[in-house]
């Protein structure tokens, strides 16, 4: 009656129904898997929401990691969620480098970048056809836009070998473009910091690490008797680890040690005023230069950044103190005479400062300069005897310098 007749037509029309059903889904699912296919390379993967292996995978399928492989990882690591106490024959072993960085033990060696460099790339192109040239010396001035004929004057005493890097303290930038080789530095704008401030956080040793000297010099150096080439040339030559062109006598002068000498090529020891120095072997005798235009191999700078404080950023007392960084220090510490500069003193960065109490702003500068050179010296000295006291070695008497 109505049964059959429903059943028959519910066996007859579900039947055809269904199979339009699959005909349908198979249609749509070909569509769909052709629109996917080709709308695919497209779209923006990052916007869909697959699992971050998968887009791992597409990110890395030029790097031979298969699906295949995915797979394997992915099932692997579920079995040994599951049972940690069965080794899988086919799991994958845990890498563990405890010779790599510190942190990134859990990475194959292979893929390890733990240095870098500043050379500029493109964005096109093949990667390893990028760098024309590779300099291995870099040179940074710390700059306000007033001073830029000085700069300009100095850059053109550095050879095209040199990565040229410009620390801005007045935020001005865009205006050192008038200059050709502007486009080719770097330049790195923060307000009202000092040289040591953007060395600490801009010239950490795995970042400068490609280059075999580094000059972090200051912005008021005439340079006119001053070739970058020769004076490595020089430096190389005297095994400096740690140097500075000697000034010019009549200009900027405090320490017999850094004044030019006209008839040798590098001097390493001086005279000072009687009483001066302790230990003919130790500042100011020796083992001694200046900060305003130092010059550090790549090994002497890896230890000597260790030594920069972040909070004491006019680095007063840090000369004293490089001697630290190099052994024997009266012998790999001293200055270039026939490469020398001149010491212009003109107020720069200490105008920076903040009119207070009625003092001029370069009186605080001056001021806050005094007081860290003390808590430096305290520190280093604390820091020694806490080393000694630890190592059950009584200290040694330790001079201030
Ligand atoms: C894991 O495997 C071990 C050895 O085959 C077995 O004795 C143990 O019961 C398993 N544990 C679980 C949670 O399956
Ligand atoms: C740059 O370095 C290369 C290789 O050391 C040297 O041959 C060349 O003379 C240097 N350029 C200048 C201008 O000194
Ligand atoms: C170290 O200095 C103290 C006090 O300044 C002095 O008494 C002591 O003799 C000195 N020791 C040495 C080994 O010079």
């Amino acid at each position: 009656m109505a049964k059959p007749g429903i059943l028959g037509r519910s066996s007859s029309v579900p039947r055809s129904n269904e199979s339009m059903r699959i005909i349908f889904s198979a249609v749509v699912g070909v569509m769909l898997g052709y629109l996917f296919g080709i709308s695919f390379p497209t779209v923006n993967i990052t916007k869909l929401h697959f699992p971050s292996s998968i887009i791992s995978y597409i990110e890395d399928r030029n790097s031979g990691i298969t699906t295949q492989t995915l797979l394997n990882h992915a099932w692997t690591s579920a079995a040994s969620h599951k049972n940690n106490s069965v080794s899988n024959p086919d799991e994958i072993p845990k890498i563990y480098v405890p010779t790599n960085p510190k942190g990134a033990e859990r990475l194959p060696p292979g893929i390890v970048a733990s240095e870098t460099d500043l050379y500029l790339r493109r964005l096109w192109g093949e990667p390893s056809e990028d760098l024309t040239s590779q300099p291995r010396y870099l040179v940074t001035f710390t700059v306000g836009y007033s001073q830029k004929a000085n700069i300009d004057a100095a850059v053109k005493k550095f050879s095209e070998n040199f990565t040229i890097m410009l620390f801005h303290y007045d935020g001005r930038t865009t205006e050192w473009n008038e200059f050709e080789w502007s486009k080719r530095a770097i330049h790195v704008s923060v307000r009202k910091q000092t040289k040591w401030w953007y060395a600490k956080r801009f010239l950490h040793p795995d970042v400068v690490a490609r280059y075999d000297y580094i000059f972090i010099w200051d912005e008021d150096l005439g340079v006119e008797h001053f070739n970058a080439e020769a004076y490595i040339k020089l430096v190389r030559k005297h095994g400096l680890e740690i140097s500075q062109p000697g000034l010019e006598p009549d200009k900027g002068l405090t320490w017999q040690m850094t004044k030019r000498r006209g008839d040798q090529e590098v001097h390493k020891v001086t005279e000072e005023r009687p009483g001066w120095c302790t230990d003919p072997h130790l500042p100011p005798c020796a083992a001694f230069v200046e900060i305003m235009a130092t010059v550090f191999s790549r090994d002497a700078w890896r230890c000597v950044w260790h030594m920069i404080q972040n909070d004491l950023v006019h680095g007063w007392g840090l000369d004293f103190a490089l001697r630290k960084c190099v052994e024997p220090a009266h012998e790999k510490i001293g200055v270039v005479d026939s490469q020398w500069i001149v010491h212009q003193v003109i107020p720069s960065l200490g105008n920076q400062g903040k009119a207070e109490n009625g003092k001029a702003p370069w009186e605080g500068v001056r001021a806050r300069c005094r007081k860290e050179w003390g808590i430096f010296q305290t520190r280093l000295a604390d820091a020694e005897k806490a080393y000694y006291l630890d190592h059950g070695i009584t200290p040694p008497n330790l001079t201030g310098a």
